[in-house]
């Protein structure tokens, strides 16, 4: 691959403005300042360094994101901070997030450019686990959380599917969803005649958010938890 190409997938800027870096002598390769642009590397083999950082290139990449209130759950917008800038410079340009979060939830959320496997984590069929902690408005009655536990109407051709209710205490539940329904979690209590406070995920396929993760803050995934994802985006029903 050329060397203004992989600085350009690594998000450093367009392709003049990554030629410039190189011509300016902020990039070096296995070690040694490295002028011409047009140059070839072997990504697999070659050490590229961006003002002294070491640009790693794999395939697939996976981020843990613990979004913060306030960012869109988006690439790109115009007006407002999305996931995906909050990763800023020096990261591959075609990460995405997989699925949303609504601007004013919290937690976890997966970042990648791994389309195949966000399709399948998505995919309805494949029932991939959400834990949401809640605060609701209102204490939950046994009635309530046997109604989410069954599936309630939010306004959609058919009910919500079985879901799992944990109350923690009298403003605060675990809700496992395995859907991922516009709005799904605020649509669920609005029907057992709630309302969520305060909304965040804490696990996502399996993986719980990591504790050390500051709203703001992400860290790749070990290899483990990107196996352990495959292995949630492979299973059905
Ligand atoms: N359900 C919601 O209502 N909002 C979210 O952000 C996620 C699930």
């Amino acid at each position: 691959m050329r060397l203004d190409k992989f600085l350009c997938e690594m998000n450093l800027g367009t392709r003049s403005q990554v030629k410039d870096y190189v011509r300016q002598g902020h990039v070096t390769v296995n070690g040694l300042p490295e002028k011409a642009a047009e140059r070839k590397i072997d990504i697999n083999h070659d050490l590229v360094c961006f003002q002294g950082r070491l640009l790693s290139y794999r395939q697939y990449v996976y981020y843990m994101l613990n979004k913060p209130i306030g960012v869109v759950s988006a690439t790109r917008d115009n007006h407002t901070e999305t996931v995906v800038d909050l990763l800023g410079t020096g990261h591959r340009a075609d990460i995405f997030p997989v699925g949303r979060l609504d601007k004013d939830t919290e937690g976890f959320l997966l970042l990648t450019n791994d389309g195949e496997l966000a399709h399948r984590l998505l995919a309805p069929g494949r029932h991939v686990d959400k834990v949401y902690q809640v605060k609701v408005a209102h204490p939950l009655s046994s009635q309530d959380v046997t109604c989410l536990e069954q599936g309630v109407d939010i306004g959609e051709e058919t009910y919500t599917l079985p879901a799992r209710v944990e109350v923690v205490d009298r403003d605060q539940i675990l809700l496992t969803i395995q859907e991922g329904r516009f709005h799904q979690v605020k649509r669920m209590l609005q029907a057992v005649d709630n309302q969520v406070m305060a909304l965040k995920r804490v696990s996502f396929g399996g993986l719980v958010l990591d504790p050390g993760l500051e709203p703001g803050a992400y860290r790749e995934l070990t290899p483990g938890e990107v196996e352990l994802l495959q292995k949630a985006g492979s299973k059905k029903g």
